[in-house]
């Protein structure tokens, strides 16, 4: 890029002054629990600004859906984790006068130039690891409360929490940690007494899981003879000596007295290690946990990693409406709601996972393949493919790559690696962008994660092309 490399809070200064100069504002975010935390975020700030808008989102912004929001005359758009990757559509309606665009996202940005864009990559900060769309639109929100009359304390930094769900919801904290400016927010929250950052047990549904399904459907470190084992992890718990039933029920994580969780942690280390378990997969069961203070203790939302599941049983099925009425304080209907959409979606994974487990995947020379087709939908094929990697049959040093039928003629692709290959030369963004270009689809995202669109029909063709190019890369 020429000349001097403007840093974020100033880009995000300049979107601020843009937005409260808008006449009218249309925001439009993504489906997932980053896009939602992202619109929440933006929603709150420019309410607090007073500044008027309204709300829109969408499962993916190709040019039919920047075509519609153009259409709908607002003077300014504020894109939130999406609009990077097509910024190529959005410029060419900016030029034609149909709407500024205010972006503020953390994806491969596409090949043209806008005013108001803030994304962590344009100024070398990791948009995969650092930052997420909810923190550039935290980044933002922090640069709208700048020029208000509040005090500092305040400005917004409350925001910060649901800033962490989004970056934890994008799996950016997979390392054990969030780092970069994703550190720097939660210390923000921290500071402002909306989050607490912790060292525990790593597993996912400490705050709402009964102790044996806590170990039995931990995902995250196999643990022979507890893990997927209901009546192995109950009698691994009934032999540790700690009452851990109350009134007849298994108690939960958060309900345990810090000396309790040390006993079950370390017999699980210990465990680990003994049934030969390697040390450096030992040391994942405990990490960095966030947890939101002002939420309920033992409810979802108290902890960075279930909030940012519930919101993603909300909006990867059409119900957007109901995880940003959670992020926005519901604690009533909505969050009722949402409960119940999350044992569906929890059902869906665990039938997807299955499903890919009976059916195995096709080994290229570079990567390796499923196709879903109609058996698990689109929205959420990616997770599954990402949680399919290191479970038997599934090779964790090539990207694996799923297909799911999006319509008659569309055909969705998710793909999914790991850090090690990342620093080896993988960027799926790119391979996901050229290989559905070469066949008529489009697609983009993080060099860690990316999708893509295309023609159905078409998958075996764009296969190859995605094989040619990730032994290029990896050569
Ligand atoms: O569109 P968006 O950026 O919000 O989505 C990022 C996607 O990338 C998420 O589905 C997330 O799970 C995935 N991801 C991943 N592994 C990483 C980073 C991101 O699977 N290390
Ligand atoms: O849908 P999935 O979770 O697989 O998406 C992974 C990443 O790829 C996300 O960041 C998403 O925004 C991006 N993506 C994209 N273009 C598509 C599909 C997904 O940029 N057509
Ligand atoms: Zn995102």
């Amino acid at each position: 890029m020429a000349g001097p490399v403007p840093d974020l809070d100033e880009t995000a200064r300049a979107c601020a002054a843009r937005l409260r100069a808008a006449e009218s504002v249309l925001l439009a975010s993504h489906i997932d629990a980053d896009g939602l935390t992202s619109a929440a975020i933006a929603a709150t700030a420019l309410e607090r600004a007073d500044i008027p808008f309204e709300t829109v989102f969408k499962k993916q912004l190709d040019d039919a859906e920047i075509a519609s929001i153009a259409a709908r005359e607002y003077d300014t758009v504020l894109f939130t984790d999406f609009g990077s990757g097509q910024l190529d559509a959005i410029a060419s309606h900016e030029a034609a006068g149909d709407f500024t665009p205010v972006i503020a996202d953390h994806h491969q940005p596409a090949e043209a130039e806008t005013e108001y864009h803030l994304n962590p990559l344009l100024v070398g900060i990791d948009g995969a690891s650092e930052l997420s769309g909810a923190g550039a639109s935290y980044v933002l929100a922090r640069a709208l409360a700048e020029e208000q009359d509040t005090t500092p304390d305040t400005a917004n930094r409350d925001l910060a929490a649901l800033a962490v769900v989004g970056a934890v919801g994008d799996m950016q904290a997979t390392g054990g940690e969030l780092v970069g400016t994703n550190a720097r927010i939660v210390a923000e929250g921290v500071e402002a007494g909306v989050l607490e950052e912790g060292t525990d047990l790593a597993f996912y549904g400490k705050q709402t899981r009964p102790l044996p399904k806590l170990l039995e459907y931990a995902s995250e470190v196999q643990i022979p003879g507890v893990s997927n084992d209901e009546s192995g992890a109950i009698q691994f718990l009934d032999g540790l000596g700690l009452d851990l039933r109350a009134e007849g029920d298994w108690r939960r994580w958060v309900d345990l007295t810090d000396a309790e969780r040390q006993t079950v942690a370390s017999a699980l280390v210990q465990r680990a290690l003994e049934r030969g378990v390697p040390a450096e997969k030992v040391d994942g069961l405990v990490g960095t946990t966030y947890t939101l203070l002002d939420e309920e203790s033992g409810t979802e939302l108290r902890d960075a990693s279930e909030f940012s599941t519930l919101l993603n049983a909300t909006a990867r099925y059409e119900r957007a409406d109901v995880g940003l009425a959670v992020c926005l304080g519901d604690r009533t209907d909505a969050l009722e709601r949402a409960r119940r959409l999350l044992q569906n979606h929890r059902r869906n994974l665990s039938e997807g996972l299955e499903r890919v487990k009976a059916e195995g995947v096709t080994r290229e020379d570079h990567l390796q393949w499923f196709d879903a087709g109609d058996e698990i939908r689109e929205t959420i094929v990616g997770i599954v493919a990402g949680m399919a990697v290191g479970t038997e049959g599934v090779d964790s040093n090539v990207p694996i790559v799923a297909f799911a039928r999006k319509n008659d003629e569309e055909t969705k692709v998710s793909a999914r690696g790991t850090g090690r290959l990342v620093g080896q030369g993988l960027d799926l963004s790119v391979v996901m962008g050229e290989a559905s270009a070469a066949v008529g689809g489009g697609g983009g995202g993080h060099d860690v994660a990316a999708g893509a669109t295309i023609p159905a029909g078409r998958e075996q063709e764009f296969i190859a092309e995605a094989d040619a190019i990730v032994g290029e890369q990896l050569g």
